[in-house]
């Protein structure tokens, strides 16, 4: 695996090739991260894994600093999948200035949901994936991007940047990686103590029930979701978590769906002092 620390290095590997496929990580990589690339690997003429713990998506009160960087074991990881090409510059060469120059998603889909319990979050992310877009595709007449569905905003985001921007780039999502449990694999999930990983399944469970119970309100979905979300929401805070969102929303757009709508159940919540997010499309 090529590593490239500087944009001059990753544009003389990209070089060669016409379809690099990018699957772009915070690192502490897990099965979820390395799904991504299998999958890419059979996107494109060269896999290219980044590595960049982005601080303009992190609130102050975040784990920036405390983020797991775990730069030997993520190398061993993409070397064994057979990456081609890591990304992995420092601050100061993607940001060598303030970045005062921003991404500014559309507000009617990055203010809501985590938008909402993470302003700026979105603002951070596409900020970022915009600049790594333009270090690793600059040239290339189409390209291949991988993002997991489990941040199902995020791809939504993204999409849409790609679109209104009309960057030559494919998007691909990959469902959710699952502990055999069935939580959802996160980076996060390492900062759980073992009661609270037990507990964790929980918040996946709880979006599942309240799918069931959305779908089998038929006509009157609109008038008896908000019921059905607060006691979802009850159910979790019953349980010892602090949720900040249990909502049921279309596809389309994650605004409150009609009945008939195609549907995700998406959550945030808090266990302990681990913040997790989960969603499924029922
Ligand atoms: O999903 C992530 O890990 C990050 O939000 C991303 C897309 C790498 C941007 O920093």
């Amino acid at each position: 695996m090529l590593i490239a620390r500087t944009l001059v290095e990753l544009r003389q590997h990209l070089q060669r090739f016409e379809r690099p496929a990018f699957v772009p990580t915070m690192g502490n990589l897990h099965e979820g991260h390395l799904t991504l690339l299998r999958h890419a690997k059979t996107l494109g003429d060269l896999s290219v894994a980044s590595i960049f713990v982005n601080r303009l998506q992190f609130l102050p009160h975040e784990d920036f600093d405390s983020y797991p960087r775990t730069w030997a074991g993520d190398c061993a990881k993409l070397e064994a999948e057979g990456c081609d090409l890591l990304f992995a510059p420092d601050e100061a060469e993607l940001y060598p200035q303030i970045q005062t120059f921003k991404v500014q998603p559309d507000p009617v889909l990055a203010d809501i949901l985590e938008g909402q319990f993470r302003p700026g979050f979105f603002t951070g992310v596409s900020t970022v994936v915009m600049k790594l877009f333009m270090a690793v595709f600059a040239g290339k007449a189409k390209g291949v991007a991988v993002f997991g569905k489990k941040d199902y905003q995020q791809l939504m985001v993204i999409r849409q940047m790609v679109r209104q921007f009309a960057l030559p780039i494919e998007i691909s999502g990959v469902d959710t990686c699952r502990a055999p449990d069935g939580l959802a694999l996160s980076s996060r999930n390492g900062y759980l103590s073992g009661d609270e990983r037990a507990e964790a399944v929980q918040l996946s469970m709880a979006l599942s029930q309240l799918g069931l119970a959305a779908l089998a309100t038929g006509a009157a979905l609109p008038s008896q979701l908000p019921l059905l979300e607060a006691e979802a929401m009850q159910t979790l805070r019953q349980r010892g978590w602090q949720p900040d969102y249990l909502t049921v929303r279309r596809r389309q757009d994650l605004q409150a769906p009609q009945a008939g709508d195609a549907m995700v159940v998406l959550g945030a919540a808090k266990l302990g002092k681990t913040r997790l997010i989960d969603n499924l499309e029922v």
